[in-house]
């Protein structure tokens, strides 16, 4: 099964991927990841994405669209796959239609994440993510069991996103409601969106998702 989990910035995609890769055995596709990775690595498209990102901006479709057309031939996504921040503009989601036909692939769902945004603007706020296993956390809505102790690995360093503030912020929605939520009506009109409460706890947006996985 391929799904899309779409939403704004700090809707739960990340998070809702990382369930679904567990549970299920899908693949987490998050540009934003692959985005970080490369720019981790010292890599010239990682160079070039930096400085969009910090601003909050979007990275050029030519770069994303050639990063997951890349990404989806590898054999893993055989097993299925979740694209968490992709596609972003029209012009992905038709560039995604046509590498997925291409490959005898298909979308089965795209799932959208609805959040109100004082709620966003909380959730990036309190952010962290283990810099050594890259598992996520929240100050207020996920934090370790231990204080300054990862649950998964033991690692007692963490990272925030240079992105995850209040006034960046503002740019990454800006870019949301007019890049990517044209997006929304694209899915809409060939039968395959489901817009479910992103507002609820982790646990209920998880049982929401699975009750749509469950009828396909
Ligand atoms: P990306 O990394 O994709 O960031 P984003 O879309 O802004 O989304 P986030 O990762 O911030 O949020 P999320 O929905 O994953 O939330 P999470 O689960 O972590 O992209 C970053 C940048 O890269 C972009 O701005 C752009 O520049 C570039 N880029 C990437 N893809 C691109 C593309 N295709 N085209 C062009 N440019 C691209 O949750 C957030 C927090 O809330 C966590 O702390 C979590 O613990 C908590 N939380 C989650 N769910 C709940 C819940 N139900 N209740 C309470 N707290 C919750
Ligand atoms: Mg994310």
């Amino acid at each position: 099964m391929n799904i899309i989990l779409l939403g704004p910035p700090g809707a739960g995609k990340g998070t809702q991927a990382r369930f679904l890769e567990e549970k299920r055995g899908m693949i987490q596709l998050s540009t934003g990841d692959m985005l970080r990775a490369a720019i981790k690595r010292g890599e010239p498209l990682g160079l070039e994405a930096k400085k969009l990102m910090d601003a909050g901006t979007l990275v050029p479709d030519s770069l994303m669209i050639q990063m997951i057309e890349n990404r989806i031939a590898q054999p893993d996504c055989g097993k299925g796959f979740i694209l968490d921040g992709f596609p972003r503009t029209v012009p992905q989601a038709e560039a995604l239609d046509k590498m997925l036909a291409a490959k005898n692939k298909r979308l089965d769902a795209v799932i959208e994440l609805e959040v109100d945004e004082a709620a966003l603007i909380e959730r990036v706020s309190g952010r962290y993510t283990c810099a050594k296993c890259g598992a996520g956390y929240h100050d207020k809505f996920k934090p370790t069991k231990v204080p300054g102790v990862c649950d998964a690995c033991g690692n007692k360093e963490f990272t925030r996103r240079p992105d995850d503030n209040a006034e960046t912020m503002k740019t990454r929605l800006k870019a949301f409601h007019e890049q990517t939520a044209p997006i929304i009506p694209y899915y809409q009109q060939k039968g395959l969106l489901h817009a479910i409460d992103g507002m609820a706890d982790m646990d209920q947006v998880q049982a929401s998702i699975e009750a749509i996985l469950n009828k396909i």
